[in-house]
């Protein structure tokens, strides 16, 4: 078999070295340099991971007929990756107003768009359908009725599919898995044959292409897709049965997991591609059922691995417990992450990469005011202040995640590729935050 380098098995980016100065180099470029250019806390993408994640994702579909990569934007979204994607010739999933906007500001094609969400206003699926023929994930009954209603005025004939729960869960944190039954995304299988009947009541106005199912995220097993290939195939056969209609297309949604630390074992994206899609064949084969065309929806596994986080380290202090805190200059505003999911990173010094590995653990804390603002909690790390710090993995759901607390304006994002780094997200600033403030004359 081929060797096909998946991304998301490992901590680091796939460009990841170490120079004479022992600093850690992203895509050509030592980090201490990115540092002193742009400042921390310091967002880097590395272009080549995102391009070998990719890369992996096509290779292990390519013996499945007829398929599609759609990058699902809420992982990480700005206009130049959204220009990268494109370039790469995947779709894209987005869920909100901003992120529809952000690829109408990159030129995507209409076709390859997919909207989502549970909660789409009409005038969000308007602005959709006025970039041309979007794909509409319809979650609900509500909305269906309403998409129908504005295909009816509109005369179009929109492109629609309908989320299903399928009853299957990964194994990752509760508040990402969507899968369950009692899933606030999509329908009851049950409600299947009844909602067809309705689409097929509006005269033409909606074209059902297909079912969509997501079942969480992080997950990092193969078994769980092998059961929605299943469960949806018995779907596309019961609509055959009870309306002689064939679905064109299936989308099994994303979810599969990267490498945070050491421990992590997530099934690579070549693997992970290749049995899904097969397995997906089998069930529509085993069933007399033609082949969809097949989408899926990675987010996390195009872009977390690409992703490190630089910090500046500051205070330092040990409390008579015995526990050592590092302070960074960012944290839970940057990387909602582990206070949010109790999610696990990996760290390193990088302006010391062959620095000691000391016998005690230091709590690597953020600077916001939550004590719950922990970036690891134990990190083998012989790190003092002043030290650069870079925590890896945090390409996917930290930017998209990231806030203001406290006040505080949003790290730079620099894309790195071939000794070269452009900014792709400026960094924020005071004056950004006070912008939009306004004061009643009377507290004047
Ligand atoms: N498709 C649909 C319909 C989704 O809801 C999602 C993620 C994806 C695709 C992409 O899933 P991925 O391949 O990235 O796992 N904020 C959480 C993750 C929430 C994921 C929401 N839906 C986190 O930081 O772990």
């Amino acid at each position: 078999m081929m060797l096909v380098q998946s991304p998301n098995v490992s901590v680091q980016p796939s460009t990841t070295t170490i120079n004479e100065d022992e600093h850690l180099v992203i895509g050509g470029i030592d980090t201490v340099e990115l540092a002193e250019k742009f400042g921390t806390p310091l967002w880097i993408m590395d272009e080549q991971t995102i391009l070998d994640s990719i890369k992996a994702f096509k290779e292990g579909l390519a013996g499945y007929p007829n398929h599609q990569i759609l990058y699902a934007g809420k992982a990480f979204l700005c206009t130049a990756i959204c220009h990268l994607i494109k370039k790469q010739g995947l779709g894209l999933d987005v869920v909100s107003p901003g992120e529809l906007a952000t690829a109408r500001a990159a030129g995507f094609p209409a076709e390859i768009i997919f909207m989502h969400g549970n909660n789409k206003s009409a005038a969000e699926i308007e602005e959709g359908l006025a970039l041309g023929n979007v794909n509409i994930v319809i979650d609900n009954e509500s909305e269906l009725l309403m998409v129908a209603e504005i295909a009816q005025r509109l005369g179009k004939m929109v492109r629609v599919f309908l989320r299903v729960i399928p009853g299957v869960e990964p194994d990752t944190h509760v508040h990402i898995v969507t899968g369950h039954a009692e899933s606030k995304f999509g329908f009851a299988l049950e409600a299947l044959i009844p909602l067809v009947q309705r689409i097929q009541s509006f005269d033409g106005a909606l074209q059902l292409v297909g079912l969509h199912a997501h079942i969480g995220s992080q997950s990092h097993d193969l078994e769980p897709y092998f059961e929605i290939s299943e469960i949806l195939a018995d779907c596309y056969k019961e609509l055959l049965d009870s309306f002689q209609i064939e679905l064109p297309e299936l989308d099994i949604g994303g979810g599969l997991g990267i490498a945070y630390t050491d421990a992590d074992k997530p099934t690579s994206i070549y693997e992970w591609a290749k049995k899904t899609s097969e397995q997906v064949a089998k069930s529509f084969k085993q069933r007399g059922l033609a082949l969809p065309k097949l989408l899926v929806e990675p987010g996390r596994t195009i872009v977390g691995t690409a992703g490190v986080t630089l910090y500046r380290a500051g205070h330092k202090k040990r409390l008579p417990s015995g526990v050592t805190y590092l302070a960074v200059d960012g944290g839970m505003a940057d990387n909602p992450r582990p206070i949010t999911y109790d999610a696990k990173y990996t760290a390193c010094i990088a302006n010391r990469m062959r620095a000691p590995i000391p016998d005690k653990p230091l709590g690597l804390v953020g600077k916001f005011c939550e004590s719950g603002d922990i970036i690891i909690k134990e990190s083998y790390l012989s790190a003092e202040t002043g030290d650069l710090i870079a925590v890896f993995g945090t390409g996917a759901y930290n930017l998209s995640m990231a806030s203001n607390y406290n006040r505080t304006p949003r790290p730079a994002c620099v894309l790195v590729a071939g000794g070269k780094a452009d900014i792709i997200v400026e960094r924020e600033t005071n004056e950004d935050l006070l912008k939009l403030d306004r004061v009643p004359d009377r507290l004047r």
